[in-house]
């Protein structure tokens, strides 16, 4: 027996046909009890009343028609006796029983009832042979004085019918409430163990990798409590299981744009030097294609250098210091790289830092953002063009921006340039310095000092970046913050 269903259908059946069972035996005794006792006592009472009769000096017919009545409706033998024991005349001696008028009634009954006891009793009488009675014997008294005794001797056989009737019937119920109560179990068992299987659907389910499967909430008992749960989990290991193939996609895709971005400068430096190997370039030639390697693994160090702080950054191994610094002192020493550039570009570059309130930051990380960003505003802008960098208190702390007049970043652009390697133009700007890793870094260091960063640009026209930091407060002061684990971050 396999089924849970079936197990809780048996055990409930058990169960019922136990109690039921109990309760028909202890019924049916109760009721075969109860049914003597009430049969004793309404003979008794009878008994007494005629007893009545007898010394209210009632007419012989009178007595004569109770006598009748009583042994009709008790199917009962009824003997009138004396003081002495004698059965009197008329007595309604029933039957051919062997009982006659005068006759002497001895034993321990009649001593009983002569001496004034009223008895009951059941089974073989002497007097009766060979059937069962049930029978009551009462004193017939008259001022204080025994003057006789009347005996009421009913068969047993009618009786038990009567109370096997009973017994019968009582069965018959319990048997039709034990059928109706195995029909309803077996709906219940079934309904309850449905859940179970459907809770065993959805974890097979999530044994064959399909975490969307759930099971529909209903009621909210332990079974239903159990669904909830088992939902709860499914829907647990669906989300992880997403951010870890996620994750495994991005590293997956950063593993190739790193091979990708390693071949180019690898095969450069390849091609000069198998052309200085094979002899053939003068002495002129050679330095250029030196000084063209030399370049190239200038580059492959940047890059290397860039990408290892940039994977010790997501990984959490990198604190940055929260020291009471001001961005104006940050941008000017930025600002203070880029003069000489800015002339040599022919690009009005200016600086504006209106005083502001401290933030909490590591200088050094900062000016890395400030660096970063310069560089590209300056990449992008043609002579003739404008750069400037601003820092101002804003709405949510204090605001560096850096404001150009260059080539403008295209909207559908926009979203990507914060990735590691993308760059809008790529033929172009690699070889204009870029690793396509200075955004990626600018906005990790900027969410370590729990800041943010944004960009407006108009192609064409230009491009803002702005960095908000929040201002310092006291109680944040040196304290170090970890980088996050931010490896499933796009
Ligand atoms: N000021 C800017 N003007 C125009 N385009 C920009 C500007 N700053 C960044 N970009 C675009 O974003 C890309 C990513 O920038 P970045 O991460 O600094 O990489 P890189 O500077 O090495 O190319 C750049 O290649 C460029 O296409
Ligand atoms: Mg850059």
């Amino acid at each position: 027996m396999r089924s849970i269903a079936a197990k809780l259908w048996v055990m409930m059946v058990v169960l019922m046909v136990l109690v039921l069972g109990t309760l028909a035996v202890i019924q049916t005794k109760a009721i075969e009890v109860n049914y003597y006792r009430s049969e004793v006592r309404h003979m008794v009472g009878e008994a007494q009343e005629l007893a009545h009769l007898l010394t209210s000096g009632a007419a012989p017919e009178v007595i004569a028609a109770k006598v009748a009545y009583l042994s009709q409706v008790f199917r009962a033998n009824i003997l009138i006796i004396d003081a002495a024991g004698r059965v009197c005349d008329p007595c309604g001696i029933r039957g051919d029983w062997a009982v006659y008028p005068g006759m002497l009634l001895s034993g321990s009954d009649a001593q009983a009832v002569l001496s004034g006891k009223t008895i009951s009793r059941q089974g073989q009488h002497p007097l009766f042979e060979g059937v069962r009675f049930l029978w009551v014997g009462t004193p017939v008294m008259e001022n204080g004085q025994t003057t006789g005794g009347i005996f009421m001797f009913a068969p047993l056989e009618p009786i038990n019918a009567r109370v096997r009737g009973l017994a019968t019937a009582l069965m018959g119920a319990l048997l039709a409430g034990a059928a109706l109560a195995g029909v309803l179990s077996f709906f219940t068992a079934r309904k309850f163990s449905r859940r179970l299987v459907a809770m065993d659907g959805v974890a097979r389910a999530m044994a064959d990798g399909n975490y969307a499967a759930r099971i529909l909430p209903k009621g909210d008992d332990e079974v239903a409590r159990l669904g909830a749960s088992l939902n709860t989990l499914a829907q647990e290991l669906q989300q992880r299981i997403a951010a870890v193939e996620q994750m495994d996609q991005a590293r997956r895709g950063f593993v190739t744009a790193v091979s990708h971005e390693l071949r180019t400068p690898l095969s450069i430096i390849q091609g000069y030097t198998e052309a200085i190997l094979d002899g053939m370039a003068t002495e002129a030639e050679k330095e250029q294609y030196l000084k063209a390697i030399y370049e190239e693994s200038e580059r492959l160090h940047r890059l290397t250098d860039e990408l290892l702080d940039l994977r010790r950054m997501e990984a959490g191994a990198v604190s940055v210091r929260r020291e009471e610094i001001r961005l104006e002192d940050v941008a000017a020493g930025a600002a203070a790289r880029f003069n000489t550039r800015a002339a040599d570009a022919g690009i009005d570059f200016q600086v504006n830092a209106a005083p502001s309130p401290p933030v909490a930051g590591d200088a050094h990380r900062l000016e890395q953002v400030v660096v970063n960003l310069l560089e590209n505003a300056f990449r992008f802008t043609p002579a003739g063009g404008k750069v400037m960098l601003a820092v101002r208190p804003g709405t949510a702390g204090v605001e560096l921006s850096v404001t150009d007049s260059g080539a403008g970043i295209a909207a559908a652009d926009l979203p990507y340039i914060w990735d590691k390697f993308y760059r809008t133009d790529r033929a172009r700007t690699r070889y204009s310095g870029g690793s396509g890793l200075g955004l990626a870094i600018v906005r990790e260091i900027v969410e370590l000092h729990g800041g943010r960063v944004e960009v407006t640009s108009v192609p064409g026209e230009g491009s803002v970046f702005t960095v908000t930091l929040p201002a310092y407060e006291d109680k944040i002061q040196n304290t170090e913050v970890r980088s996050q684990n931010s490896e499933c971050r796009r």
